[in-house]
């Protein structure tokens, strides 16, 4: 009500000024306002048969539903009433020139202190699809998330046939526990973090778990209509399949940008990715279960390997007795938890619509690693702080850097206001030691060294990075996650990148546009962007526990030539530390 208003009222200011000066502003005519607020707060949420002090936004789990136009303003006015420092960070917003309302925590500004509050504003530039929002602070976000979707700008249409409804699927992951006490014990003991208990659809887990059937969530669908499902990994740690019994996908977006249309039975997803899928009501009128379940890439390593299900319901089925064998939702089959196979034809068959601005000469020509590494147990340390595999401490590293977070003011403010001490900027272009990434890594080559490294570059770079994973202590597929910028995926494999043979691959054409790319277990991935947004900018792995662990690093892009290639000035009511 308050922000519908709220919007409404900022619109009508806005006409006024269209009716003054008509011909100065034609193309904003419907360009909204839209006001929220979140008050970030404990709530009590009953799951798997036991209550836990949830932290939720507006005692919802997950949080709202964000919905704009491409075009509009949000401006979210975000009050702290937990007992966490938090941050909210618009996952996929570009944020241009406006990187104060990122939000990742010390990397962009200082956290929200318990009693604070802050105001993000930005307005959506050029993007159409599904986003999300979530926390960026320690491991919030498995409650502190939601979902925002961003429709074309009145008058343009979806390039595909408009669906009569369109459902937000949001996958999520559930511990019967405190999660950020989950994090804070792994930090503690250096070991992995427990393992979830349940995976969620919509902040659900579904029929397949203990006390949950009677609020399994429902999606209706009629006969014969065209539904949009808006699928979104808000899990924590997980890559999920994602498949819907008996019914098809035409997949049409991923990551907020269009994509070539094509018909799959299952997607996967890593989190931080969405992709908006096409289901039409073409079965027996019944009730089929839509359901996720790991995609898991790293052999060995514990995981939950639960099924989280929703039901897609035809409206005009028959109403069965309750208890009878007949109510039971037709149950899909899932790929293998580790079919990589799968996992991969996924995603090499994202497109763009058509040709795509593809930056074809490149300026930063970069090599990263990414993956785990082991720290040796510090000499000061108790060996119950070096529960590791051997007595060390579970690391991981971009190019060998451990990436540590500021604690005392964020990377950008540190950089535009000249703080020193802060970072560095020598993070390296390609690895210090070049060795066989994918190959048996010599121990010597485990153990990364820690910093608060970031790499500058010009604004208007054509950049590209090859990301290439290692097989340092476990080898596994990493989402890596770009703040400020959709990339091109411009290629991507298995083994060590190589230029000889794997440039001539790259395709310059229609590669997908994405800001979260998964990086093939034991394999890479090629991206190119162009670095327009000035700013600080953290590139990471989107499991958390491998944030957790330092697998990130900043790129700072400079300001250009002019106000509009420069970062705004902070707000005013900036947080500060
Ligand atoms: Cu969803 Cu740092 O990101």
């Amino acid at each position: 009500m308050g922000s519908l208003s709220a919007s409404l009222a900022s619109r009508a200011v806005f006409c006024a000024l269209l009716l003054l000066f008509p011909l100065l502003y034609p193309c904003a005519a419907d360009a909204k306002v839209h006001q929220h607020d979140f008050v970030v707060q404990t709530t009590q949420v009953k799951r798997l048969c036991k209550t836990h002090n949830a932290i939720t936004v507006n005692g919802q789990y997950p949080g709202p539903t964000l919905e704009v136009n491409d075009g509009d303003t949000l401006v979210v006015n975000v009050v702290n009433r937990a007992r966490y420092n938090v941050t909210i960070h618009w996952h996929g917003i570009r944020q241009i020139r406006t990187g104060w309302a990122d939000g990742p925590e010390f990397i962009t500004q200082c956290p929200i202190r318990p009693g604070g509050s802050y105001t993000y504003r930005f307005t959506i530039q050029g993007q159409v699809g599904t986003l999300w929002w979530h926390a960026h602070s320690s491991w919030l976000r498995a409650t502190v998330y939601g979902a925002l979707i961003i429709r074309p700008k009145e008058g343009v249409s979806y390039p595909f046939p408009k669906p009569r409804r369109e459902t937000p699927i949001m996958l999520g992951e559930w511990w019967d526990a405190n999660p950020i006490d989950v994090i804070r014990e792994a930090t503690r003991t250096g070991g992995a973090p427990n393992i979830s208990d349940a995976y969620t659809i919509n902040g659900e887990p579904g029929d397949l778990y203990n006390c949950s059937s009677k609020d399994t969530v429902i999606v209706p669908i009629d006969v014969g209509e065209t539904h949009l499902l808006r699928v979104i990994n808000s899990a924590l740690n997980q890559e999920l399949f994602f498949t819907v019994a008996n019914h098809k996908f035409t997949v049409v977006g991923a990551d907020a940008s269009y994509t070539k249309p094509f018909t799959t039975s299952v997607i996967m997803l890593g989190p931080g990715q969405t992709t908006d899928v096409l289901i039409s009501g073409d079965q027996t009128p019944a009730r089929y279960y839509m359901a996720a379940r790991p995609y898991q890439s790293a052999q060995g390593a514990p995981f939950d390997n639960t099924t989280t299900t929703a039901i897609l319901e035809y409206k005009s089925a028959p109403c069965p007795a309750k208890g009878s064998a007949v109510a039971n939702p037709v149950m899909p089959v899932l790929p293998a938890f580790n079919d990589t196979a799968t996992a991969t034809a996924f995603a090499q068959s994202l497109r763009s619509p058509g040709k795509a601005p593809v930056p074809t000469e490149i300026d930063e020509s970069l090599f990263f690693t990414v993956g785990l590494g082991l720290f040796n147990c510090p000499s000061n340390f108790r060996a119950r702080r070096c529960q590791g595999p051997n007595g060390t401490r579970f690391t991981a590293s971009m190019n060998n850097v451990s990436f540590v977070l500021p604690s005392n003011i964020s990377v950008l403010q540190a950089y535009k206001q000249g703080i020193p001490g802060v970072f560095t900027t020598d993070f390296p272009a390609k690895p210090p030691v070049q060795f066989d990434y994918t190959g048996n890594v010599s121990r010597s080559l485990w153990q990364p060294v820690p910093g608060t490294k970031a790499y500058k570059m010009k604004f208007g770079s054509r950049v590209q990075i090859i990301l290439q994973g290692t097989n340092i202590q476990t080898a596994e597929n990493h989402p890596i996650h770009l703040h400020g910028y959709d990339f091109y995926i411009v290629a991507e494999g298995f083994g060590n990148f190589n230029p000889k043979t794997d440039t001539a691959k790259f395709n310059l054409m229609d590669p997908p546009m994405r800001n979260t790319v998964g990086v093939p277990v034991n394999g890479w991935a090629v991206i190119r962007f162009i670095a327009d947004n000035p700013g600080a900018w953290l590139m990471h792995c989107h499991l958390d526990v491998h944030i957790t662990w330092g697998l990130a690093t900043v790129l700072l892009v400079e300001n250009g030539v002019g106000a509009l290639q420069s970062l705004e000035p902070p707000p005013a009511d900036f947080p500060l530390c």
